[in-house]
């Protein structure tokens, strides 16, 4: 074991982190205060985290059209999908953005943030994903209430059709159409989602050209690996652009192209992802293509949810236990990774972990092991991570897990029924006042087994 050790102060640590008494602390936030006050499992989200992230990236973007001289316009989208919850949306929204919706509950997470006023006058909507019947009833009445600015992303030839019947008694509707991006060699994989380049250009032709009432604005594509220095990003990138210039010929109406989501969060502490890099290579190739075919620069939107709330939360856990083991030893956490941070367990996502104290002494290498039964509840569990760094003491032991805010909720079912009835983590949120003092509240308590009963039609 002994050639494991290392000492806390070996650990690079960002800047907003720093060791003060051998605590760790997160933005001046002493996290073993927190867990003594609060308990664990605990989640906390900084909010001005969220905001600190949107300005950041529009920053990027107008350097970026700045330095080549690029013509058009930068929207930031949030997409709701990440995290749901009020107090995501309500920052979100004081950063002015647009907001990317995915479902028939979306639209009416729409309407509420209008009617307690938190969603400003003519903020505009994205629809994407498969518009049910009731997605679409939901987004016909946000159309009507002209409460917002309401842009459907054309998924399916069905819901265009939709769309065509209803501009018949409408003025005004404008829809982007998603591109299924199977036809490109560099995508190399098979999509469900949009239309085809020829289909889009059928409809087109056959249901939107010359129909007074209904416009195709946008353009929309979605790399499901995520926005990446890659050659096979760059020239699928490509790829869509031309097609963007070729529509734009054919449809003057046509002005802008949505990336989606998929830029990336910081998943482990040494990560140094280059974002600025990275737009400023989206932003010349848009720029050289169109300069190239002579057709005028799209107004570029995206849609970025993990980019946007991922850093804004942690996840803190007590150590209950270190078992020995043959290969490896194990420390027990007082939650589980499926219920708590099921992308660990699904997608093998990592995410940067640190110990919150005792950190005067040496760190050795354990595996994290969950409450429940699971044999696959551990952490990590991809070749790529390596142990998790633990003080060699047997005093009060915690841990945490940082950039945990996107997702989790929605996968595992915030508030629901859960592996092993391990209940949800209390949830505090943490802000600064217009003094810039931080402000703790609870958004929600330790899920109770009441709670969990009820739902189960127990009593
Ligand atoms: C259409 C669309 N836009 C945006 C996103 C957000 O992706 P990310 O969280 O990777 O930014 C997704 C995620 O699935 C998506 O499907």
């Amino acid at each position: 074991m002994k050639e494991h050790l290392i000492s806390a102060h070996e650990i690079r640590l960002p800047n907003e982190f720093s060791i003060d008494n051998a605590c760790l602390t997160y933005r001046n936030i002493n996290l073993l205060e927190l867990v003594k006050k609060h308990g664990t499992p605990l989640k906390f989200t900084f909010l001005p985290s969220i905001t600190h992230k949107i300005k950041i990236m529009k920053d990027y973007f107008k350097l970026a059209f700045d330095v080549n001289n690029y013509k058009g316009k930068y929207q930031y989208y949030y997409c709701t999908k990440s995290s749901h919850f009020n107090h995501v949306l309500r920052t979100v929204l004081s950063a002015d953005v647009g907001i990317e919706i995915s479902s028939a509950c979306d639209t009416d997470l729409i309407s509420s943030l209008v009617k307690t006023g938190d969603l400003p006058p003519d903020t505009q909507i994205i629809c994407n994903g498969y518009k049910t019947e009731e997605y679409l009833t939901g987004i016909f009445k946000l159309i009507r209430d002209k409460q917002c600015t309401i842009l459907p992303i054309v998924d399916s030839k069905s819901e265009l059709e939709r769309y065509i019947e209803y501009s018949k008694t409408l003025t005004n509707m404008s829809v982007g159409i998603r591109l299924n991006m199977s036809y490109i060699s560099s995508y190399a994989r098979e999509s469900r989602f949009g239309l085809l380049p020829e289909d889009i250009l059928y409809h087109y032709n056959t249901g939107i050209v010359g129909n007074d009432n209904l416009k195709l604005t946008t353009l929309h594509f979605f790399n499901d690996k995520g926005i990446e220095n890659t050659d096979s990003y760059w020239t699928t990138l490509a790829e869509v652009v031309r097609f963007y210039c070729y529509l734009k010929r054919i449809n003057p109406d046509l002005t802008t192209l949505d990336i989606g989501g998929g830029m990336p969060f910081k998943d482990n502490l040494d990560h140094n992802l280059h974002i600025s890099e990275l737009i400023f290579r989206m932003v010349a190739i848009i720029k050289d293509i169109c300069t190239l075919e002579e057709v005028d620069e799209p107004d570029i939107i995206t849609e970025f949810g993990k980019y946007t709330v991922a850093e804004s939360t942690g996840t803190l856990f007590k150590i209950l236990e270190r078992k020995k083991g043959n290969e490896q030893d194990w420390a027990i956490i007082d939650g589980s990774f499926i219920t708590h941070l099921p992308d660990t367990w699904a997608i093998k996502q990592n995410y940067p972990v640190l110990p919150i104290n005792n950190l005067e002494n040496d760190l050795i290498p354990y595996t994290l092991g969950g409450i429940t039964c699971d044999s696959a509840d551990f952490f990590p569990n991809n070749a790529d991570t390596k142990a998790i760094m633990l003080p060699d003491t047997h005093d009060e032991q915690f841990v945490a897990f940082f950039h945990t805010g996107a997702y989790q909720e929605a996968l595992s079912g915030f508030g629901g029924i859960n592996h092993c009835l391990i209940p949800a983590a209390k949830h505090i949120i943490i802000d600064e006042n217009a003094l810039k003092e931080i402000v703790v509240s609870t958004f929600s308590e330790r899920q109770s087994s009441k709670n969990m009963l009820e739902i189960l039609g127990y009593q």
